[in-house]
């Protein structure tokens, strides 16, 4: 069988003939991800920072503030309706969870009027339910917010999270005295996760907070964490979506290639399910969200979300490209005329592709794509099965490589497609 595949595909002898090489290229550059064996694909999960933000005031709004209530009733959710099944997995809480001081002993510990039980109570309901809980802290002095920062408490704090059952940290950037301390204590930190031996998926903001001083050192950063932001905090809005992703594009180059296995690019939390984004807008941000293999952390609020949200946010065709197992980022290889392409490498020699339109003004707008560009001219020779995901489904048939694809896009629409290979 696997004889027959290598004599009738010209493409898969190439590649096998080269797969020396690059795994040579590969130890010279040194570049592998964190080797914790966790997020072999992109964490899946919820986090509260962008819809409830630092709302500590749970006598006026004591749905919305930041307790172990909020918490408890997000896990419910996740799994009554359906999004563990989906694969979010991860309930993170962010910023603003800390009472003011640390304890007698140096150990942070959880405000007691808003999470009266402990942390290590919420990681054990979190537990029960089958999901992950996820904490936050921060590298510097303290964190965004002003609460206790990790600064010269690196052990105590990876220790602390690990006793508690913690499974993911999110460690932030504010208020480090220097670029080296940033750098260091972004390592040391992975270092003394690594020591407690409790699997804890590493989050971090390291290139974000080192961009303005120095170019990101993406080897280091891959060999020490699982996934890191590169760009600004996203918000509810239309503009920051368009501006992630006009900075992904202007940075491909560099961040692309460090994606892949146990190591992401984090453009920051799906916002869908809001309110600031349009349907076409969520498409958007769901769409490139799985073509930049980006993990995928909802901030949005389980309780009151519309169906039409929650299937965009549950789409299991979507999700699998998000998943895709090879593990490689996608890229924009087309921008003409207002529009975009996107396309990613997708395992068993599929490929998935996105065709943004970048016109708000006037109606959808066709456009038709050369079957034979797509996939870096190989996704179609001969043939491949096309499928568009989004909008909506449709079964669109065999495509040889000779011919053309029309699609139609909505202003700040986007249409994601699936090319199997035949
Ligand atoms: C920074 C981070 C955000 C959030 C806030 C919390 O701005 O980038 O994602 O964690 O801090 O204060």
């Amino acid at each position: 069988m696997t004889m027959k595949l290598l004599s009738g595909d010209p493409r898969l002898v190439c590649e096998l003939a080269l797969r020396p090489l690059v795994l040579v290229f590969w130890s010279i550059l040194g570049t592998k991800a964190l080797d914790n064996g966790l997020a072999r694909t992109p964490t899946m999960g919820w986090l509260h920072w962008e819809r409830f933000m630092c709302n500590l005031d749970c006598q006026e709004e004591p749905d919305a503030c930041i307790s172990e209530q909020l918490f408890m009733q997000m896990a419910d959710l996740m799994v009554s309706e359906g999004w563990k099944d989906a694969g979010y997995e991860y309930l993170c809480i962010d910023d603003c969870w800390m009472a003011p001081e640390r304890d007698s002993k140096g150990r942070l510990q959880a405000d007691p009027q808003r999470f009266p039980s402990g942390i290590q109570h919420l990681a054990n309901y979190v537990h029960s339910k089958g999901l992950k809980l996820g904490i936050y802290a921060d590298v510097g002095n303290k964190t965004c917010a002003g609460f206790p920062g990790s600064f010269g408490y690196y052990d105590i704090d990876a220790q602390t999270f690990a006793d508690w059952g913690v499974d993911l940290l999110k460690f932030d950037g504010c208020h480090c005295d220097s670029v080296t301390s940033l750098a260091d204590g972004y390592k040391y930190m992975s270092l003394a996760l690594n020591r407690t031996g409790r699997s804890i998926v590493y989050s971090c903001e390291w290139p974000l907070y080192m961009r303005p001083f120095h170019k990101p050192n993406y080897t280091d950063i891959q060999y020490y964490c699982n996934y890191w932001r590169n760009y600004d905090d996203i918000y509810d809005s239309w503009e920051s979506i368009k501006n992630i992703l006009a900075w992904t594009t202007d940075n491909q180059k560099e961040i692309v290639e460090v994606a892949g296995p146990g190591g992401w690019n984090d453009p920051d939390m799906l916002v869908i399910g809001n309110f600031g984004l349009s349907w076409d807008q969520q498409v958007t941000q769901m769409a490139l969200w799985a073509i930049m293999a980006a993990p995928l952390l909802m901030s949005n609020d389980l309780r009151q979300i519309s169906s039409q949200a929650k299937a965009l946010l549950q789409n299991e065709d979507v999700i699998a490209v998000n998943q895709d197992p090879l593990g490689k980022q996608g890229y924009c290889f087309r921008k003409e005329n207002k529009i975009e392409v996107w396309e990613r490498p997708l395992s068993n020699l599929a490929w998935a592709v996105a065709v943004r339109n970048l016109q708000e003004i006037g109606g959808p707008r066709s456009y038709t794509i050369q079957v034979a560009s797509l996939g870096q001219g190989i996704a179609c020779n001969p043939g491949c099965i096309i499928t568009q995901l989004l909008p909506e489904k449709v079964q669109l048939g065999f495509y040889e490589w000779t011919v053309t694809l029309k699609t139609r896009i909505n202003p700040s629409g986007t249409v994601l497609l699936r090319l199997d290979y035949i």
